[in-house]
């Protein structure tokens, strides 16, 4: 025998034996006490309503539940979809539910519908999230945790007896791996029997043809197989949806009256309301909310997990150890961080290198403006003082030639004043010759000023 096999024997458990009791025990009564349990912890059952504004959502509630919740009428201006949820404690008999209805408000309303889902799968997600955060405390506390994880999804669809819609399609294929789906059709009452009846068969065939997973009622508990299997058959459900009573023979029934007569909401060949509240509420209430935590919140919480780095054995399947997940994680991440702080400082060195350089250009630049304009000083500087130059010249010929003036003129007075004039006209040249000097003189001056 190998060796492999004989570990595997050692192993193995043993097989228990089955043993007759002498008298009664009591553990029989396990099942009342689990019961007894669950009556007094109360349930929690979270609805989400998926449909176009106006199509009879809060209207089904009202009617599902026998009672009116408080709602308000959403706009048809919302400019993106908004979830809004609202939870209600009801009581029948002595078991007390905690509801929550949520509004997807103003789906379909926009005109770029590409990401009306998203709102919806984030909102899902978050209450996935929030469960696996509890569970994940060290101190949790998840026998009194408020569970928001959505059971169902109410798909409500427009009876235009044609197909679904592109978004009904590309929504429900999102939500299918996160919520259990239960597609409905709104306002049967609109739509004739013959066109609804068509509309069924075709909604399941796009369905399938586009592998939307809906939600498919069990046949695995012998106790609802059947009943399951032939509600499985009816899908989508056609609905109405009143809480209006109109009287029909002597009884008191819901219904919506038309000039042309009653359609009853409880009445099972005028529309599929008694079905759905059955499989929703009477049968499958616990198998959905089963549902949602082994299949839908098991899914978000083993990808958020692996995402973590969490696995349950590596490659040579060794058991799954936190310890050594947590160590590979935290040098994986210590790694990171090095090669991060490695990037950083290297793009550190790049910058102070590159900065370097320009600043050394800069001052390259700068001295090469400080050398020209040095030159162009100098060059000023000689002309400023050549032009001086000149001037000097210029003024020492002016005193010699204002000397030689002053002479002629000391010279011409002396002959003057020397002998008398004899005759006019010699006076006359001397006066004229007197003022050319003069004239000669002030132009001399005014020339050396304006210089
Ligand atoms: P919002 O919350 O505003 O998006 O609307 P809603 O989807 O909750 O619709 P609501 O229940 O407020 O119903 C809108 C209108 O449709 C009301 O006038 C209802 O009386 C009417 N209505 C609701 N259910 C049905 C139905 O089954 N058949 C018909 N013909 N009308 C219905
Ligand atoms: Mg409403």
């Amino acid at each position: 025998m190998a060796a492999t096999d004989l570990e595997r024997i050692s192993n193995a458990e043993p097989e228990p034996r089955s043993l007759s009791l002498g008298g009664h025990v009591g553990f029989d009564s396990l099942p009342d006490q689990l019961v007894s349990k669950s009556v007094t912890q109360g349930f929690s059952f979270n609805i989400l309503c998926v449909g176009e504004t106006g199509i009879g959502k809060s209207t089904l509630m009202n009617t599902l539940f026998n009672t009116t919740f408080e709602t308000e009428e959403a706009s048809h201006h919302e400019d993106c979809v908004r979830l809004r949820p609202q939870t209600y404690d009801l009581q029948e008999s002595n078991v007390h539910l905690k509801l929550t209805i949520v509004d997807a408000v103003g789906f379909g309303d926009q005109i770029n519908k590409d990401d009306s889902y998203r709102p919806i799968v984030d909102y899902i997600d978050a209450q996935f999230e929030n469960y696996l955060q509890e569970e994940l405390k060290i101190r949790r506390s998840l026998f009194d945790y408020h569970d928001t994880r959505i059971h169902v999804c109410l798909y409500f669809i427009t009876p235009t007896g044609h197909s679904l819609k592109s978004l009904d399609l590309v929504t429900m294929k999102k939500l299918d791996s996160k919520v259990n789906i239960i597609p409905i059709i709104a306002k049967a009452d609109t739509i004739s029997k013959s066109e609804l009846h068509k509309f069924k068969i075709k909604i399941m065939g796009e369905l399938v043809s586009n592998g939307v997973q809906i939600y498919q009622f069990p046949t695995d508990d012998e106790a609802v197989a059947e009943i399951n299997a032939v509600m499985n058959a009816h899908l989508p459900f056609a609905v109405v949806g009143s809480t209006e009573e109109v009287k029909v023979g002597n009884k008191l029934v819901r219904a919506r009256q038309y000039p042309w007569g009653v359609v009853q909401v409880e009445n099972e060949n005028h529309c599929d309301f008694v079905k759905l509240r059955e499989m929703l509420i009477r049968v499958n209430m616990e198998d959905l909310r089963e549902q949602t935590h082994s299949r839908h919140y098991e899914l978000y919480r083993r990808c958020k997990l692996e995402e973590m780095g969490f696995q349950d054995s590596d490659g040579d399947s060794q058991p799954f150890s936190l310890q050594e997940t947590y160590e590979a994680k935290r040098k994986e991440f210590l790694s990171e961080l090095q090669r991060k702080e490695e990037e950083m400082r290297q793009m550190f060195v790049n910058k102070v290198k590159e900065t370097e350089l320009e600043l050394k250009e800069k001052e390259r630049e700068l001295h090469e403006k400080f050398e020209h304009l040095k030159r162009i000083h100098q060059e000023e500087k000689r002309k400023v003082e050549e032009k001086r130059r000149e001037l000097e010249e210029e003024t020492n010929a002016f005193n010699c030639r204002k000397a030689a003036m002053e002479a002629l003129q000391s010279q011409a007075l002396h002959a003057t004043s020397q002998q008398p004039l004899r005759k006019d006209k010699d006076k006359k040249n001397i006066l004229s010759i007197w003022g050319l000097l003069t004239a000669v003189g002030v132009k001399a001056l005014g020339h050396v000023g304006s210089q």
